[in-house]
């Protein structure tokens, strides 16, 4: 009783009376859930969050510049030879791990279940997304003689369809021992007025915390351990939705080594200037992307003396950290960023609410906030019809029918 009654009084203190009522209308296992998951709650920073959604975001204030870059297609035969010789070396001794990001709800491509279950429409028969990474990384193995450690990402709300979808299809003849699921993190939804909403099922409705939760999900469920425990020196970071992601590519990481460098990751020539791509820029002397929903429209047509767009080197999303950066991130907390979105709720009555219109912050973190930490980071420039392959919307650009097309492309000359 008195442990419900501290709970009254901690909603009350963040102005979330509505759930009181609710928690009041439920006994025995349901309250206790609930009271178990208000326990967890950090209201403090949820206050700070919502407190920042009312602030502008004001990239103007800051020194921006360009990256700088080098280009795959240009560098020196010498060059190559040096960055592939000591990456290999990496890769070829197993200090090598990949992590996919695969936490995210794909709500954009509308299909029903995790990213990776998708089947993408190729040769006839289909592949499936997991699919495809597994044969990238299948290939690698080969080529190197060796089997890279695979750990993906999964969300509260996909972690149990991803594990068995992998098992029914019998990791699609992966070493089970080398591919390890992990959970990361959530954070409540607010309403635009900061407050909880109730689910369904009675309980807070949350939802992941971005790609930049990878650190420290890495850390908490033990990933992290693991890679040290197997000599991991160097992860690649990548999302679960590029069918052509080059999940091990030496030039980079090899580059990455030569430089002194403790964090890498490619880019491609930006589409057109409202391509939905984050773009690589140094802000304050620091590494940094800023994503596409955050870019201003004048600084994303600014063009250079070249007629080149100033911020054209686009994002793929294709991360390299050395375990060591990774350890670093793991520890410090990263920005959020406010997303706005369309959620339905329940009523103080009980009574189910479908919005018509966006009505919730979503709060997430973005991976790419962790190159602030460091001085300087490793770009590679690639080309875009050979590692840019994206299945994010259902129509339209960056859909199924476009990733096919790449998809297809890619390996018909690979097969010339
Ligand atoms: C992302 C990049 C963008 C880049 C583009 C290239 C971020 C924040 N944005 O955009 O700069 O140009 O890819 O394709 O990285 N994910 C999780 N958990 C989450 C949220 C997302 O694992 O909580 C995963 C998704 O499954 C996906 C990846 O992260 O694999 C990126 O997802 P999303 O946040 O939707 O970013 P995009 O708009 O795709």
């Amino acid at each position: 009783m008195g442990e419900s009654k501290d709970i009254e009084n901690l909603l009350k203190t963040y102005n979330q009376e509505h759930i009181v009522k609710m928690l009041n209308n439920l006994d025995g296992d349901a309250k206790d859930k609930l009271i178990r998951q208000i326990e967890k709650i950090d209201f403090e920073q949820l206050t700070e969050l919502y407190e920042n959604t009312k602030k502008e975001i004001e990239i103007k204030e800051n020194k921006i510049e360009a990256i700088e870059y080098a280009d795959k297609e240009k560098l020196t035969e010498e060059q190559r030879n040096i960055y592939n010789q000591k990456g290999e070396e990496i890769i070829k001794n197993g200090k090598y791990a990949v992590v996919t990001m695969a936490g995210g709800q794909g709500t954009r491509l509308g299909h029903d279940g995790p990213k990776g279950t998708f089947k993408l429409d190729v040769y006839g028969k289909g592949k499936y997304i997991f699919e495809i990474l597994t044969e990238t990384l299948k290939e690698a193995n080969k080529k190197y003689g060796v089997t890279i450690p695979w750990y993906i990402m999964t969300s509260k709300e996909n972690h149990e369809a991803t594990q068995n979808f992998l098992e029914k299809n019998n990791y699609f003849g992966y070493d089970k021992n080398n591919i390890i699921l992990f959970q990361q993190g959530e954070l409540p939804l607010l309403s635009l007025d900061g407050k909880l909403l109730m689910g369904k099922d009675m309980k807070i409705k949350e939802a992941s915390d971005g790609n930049g939760g990878v650190f420290s999900s890495l850390r908490s469920t033990g990933a992290l351990a693991d890679m040290k425990e197997r000599g991991i020196e160097w992860v690649f970071i990548g999302g679960v939705d590029n069918v052509l992601a080059k999940l091990v590519d030496s030039t980079l990481l090899g580059m990455t080594i030569y430089k002194g460098l403790q964090i890498g990751s490619k880019s491609v020539v930006k589409a057109n200037p409202h391509e939905k791509v984050g773009v690589f820029c140094k802000m304050n002397e620091h590494p940094k992307v800023i994503e596409y929903s955050e870019l201003p429209s004048n600084m994303a047509e600014e063009v250079d003396s070249n007629g080149e767009l100033r911020y054209g080197e686009s994002n793929i999303a294709c991360h390299l950290f050395s375990i060591d950066a990774v350890d670093k991130i793991s520890k410090e907390v990263l920005i959020y960023h406010t997303a706005i979105k369309k959620n339905s709720y329940m009523d103080e009555n009980g009574k189910e609410v479908i919005p018509d219109d966006v009505n919730t912050y979503k709060f997430e973190a973005f991976i790419f906030d962790a190159f602030d930490l460091f001085d300087d980071m490793a770009v590679l420039r690639v080309k875009r019809e050979e590692e840019f392959a994206p299945v994010k919307n259902k129509e339209g650009a960056d859909s199924p029918k476009t990733a096919k097309e790449l998809y297809e492309n890619f390996w018909r000359g690979f097969k010339k």
